[in-house]
């Protein structure tokens, strides 16, 4: 049995204004009929795979559920994080709690802002990872880079990958996460890497060595916050004394980076993190001008552009737009390049920081 981890307490900012602080990005509806959240639980509700456990902030544990039953998926446990401390802490806790309740169980963390189109050849992409997690590596699922995305991590490879990209394992020489654009062009050029789909596989047993050794910090202090644990409405409310001295860090930089003991199975199925705007713009079917347009927007004369009206009775014109983002809200509204989509984030801290 695998047992599914959802990580779904991120903040979404670089998706702003549809991703807020209170109701982030995989909870909206953003693309298709769901939410990437109920999108995600639902791909992993199938045989061999236990109910999935859900780590998220205090903010969302109703949203979660919600969301959940509205798929009728019911969770295995949900862990709430006093404040966000990022990824480490989070798969850290999974890890903890699933190991008390199934020692060396093997756990399948799944970020919940990711669209998968094929479910099922993702499902069966997984059992070529298995004799490796059982054999005590970190396993993750390599995507083929087609640009030099600085928002990944990207895995060094031994050897090509097979000429039909077939999930073949294979170990992994080391992981950079989210370097500069110099070093991203250098890696996509050079062919040998892949980029960190942020599916991991591994046993409880290998991801808890790896903390007690790379990262024993947040391994300590996260320990101590489960064990305080306070049970709420079926909720494992993780206290808030040890976790505050937590610092933020993802499993990424915590882990990742460090661990020798790394294996890459390629995915080939298409795979999208929906991370930023133009991620989105890619996502979606565009026409032979390469517009997007979402809800009432009308282009005119636009190339290379995304237009997005969240309302039913706003309307959203562009005209000679090139290579834009424009968002519309009722209560908010996104002009921005295309190209500085990534900045979206440093727009919303300006907005924080102004209150
Ligand atoms: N519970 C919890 N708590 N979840 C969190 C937190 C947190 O503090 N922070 C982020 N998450 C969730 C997000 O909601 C998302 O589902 C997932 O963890 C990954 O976080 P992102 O913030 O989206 O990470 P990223 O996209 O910048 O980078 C990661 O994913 C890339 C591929 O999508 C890394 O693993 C990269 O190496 C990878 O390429
Ligand atoms: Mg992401």
């Amino acid at each position: 049995l695998i047992h599914p981890v959802l990580l779904c307490g991120g903040s979404g900012t670089r998706l702003w204004p549809l991703s807020r602080k209170s109701f982030p990005k995989q909870f909206v509806q953003l693309v298709g009929e769901e939410s990437l959240f109920q999108s995600t639980a639902r791909r992993l509700s199938a045989p061999g795979f236990a109910a999935p456990a859900l780590v998220t902030a205090s903010d969302f544990r109703f949203i979660v559920l919600e969301q959940l039953a509205a798929v009728e998926i019911g969770a295995a446990e949900v862990l709430i994080e006093p404040t966000v401390k990022n990824t480490a802490p989070a798969v850290c806790a999974a890890a903890l709690s699933l190991h008390d309740r199934a020692p060396g169980a093997l756990m399948l963390v799944v970020p919940s802002d990711h669209v998968i189109p094929d479910a099922t050849h993702f499902r069966e992409t997984i059992p070529a990872a298995l004799p490796a997690a059982r054999d005590g590596q970190i396993v993750t699922f390599g995507v083929r880079p087609d640009r030099a995305e600085t928002g990944y991590g990207w895995l060094a490879l031994s050897r090509a990958p097979d000429p039909d990209f077939s999930a073949t394992p294979q170990k992994l020489k080391s992981f950079v996460e989210k370097p500069d654009p110099a070093t991203a062009e250098a890696l996509l050029a050079g062919g040998m890497h892949l980029w960190n789909s942020g599916i991991f596989l591994f046993s409880t047993t290998t991801i808890l060595a790896a903390f007690q050794t790379h990262a024993p910090e947040v391994l300590a202090l996260t320990r101590a916050a489960l064990q305080d644990a306070q049970p709420d409405l079926g909720f494992t409310r993780l206290a808030p004394d040890p976790w505050e001295d937590l610092t933020n860090i993802s499993i990424d930089y915590a882990v990742m980076e460090q661990a020798q003991n790394m294996t890459v199975v390629p995915y080939d199925g298409a795979w999208s993190d929906l991370g930023d705007w133009q991620a989105v713009w890619r996502n979606e079917a565009a026409d032979g001008a390469g517009v997007v347009t979402m809800g009432p927007s009308v282009p005119l004369d636009c190339t290379d552009t995304l237009l997005h009206a969240t309302h039913a009775r706003q309307e959203l014109v562009g005209i000679g737009l090139d290579n834009i983002i424009a968002v519309a809200m009722p209560d908010a509204v996104l002009v921005a390049h295309k190209d500085r989509a990534q900045d979206v984030k440093e727009a919303v801290a300006q907005m924080k920081a102004r209150g």
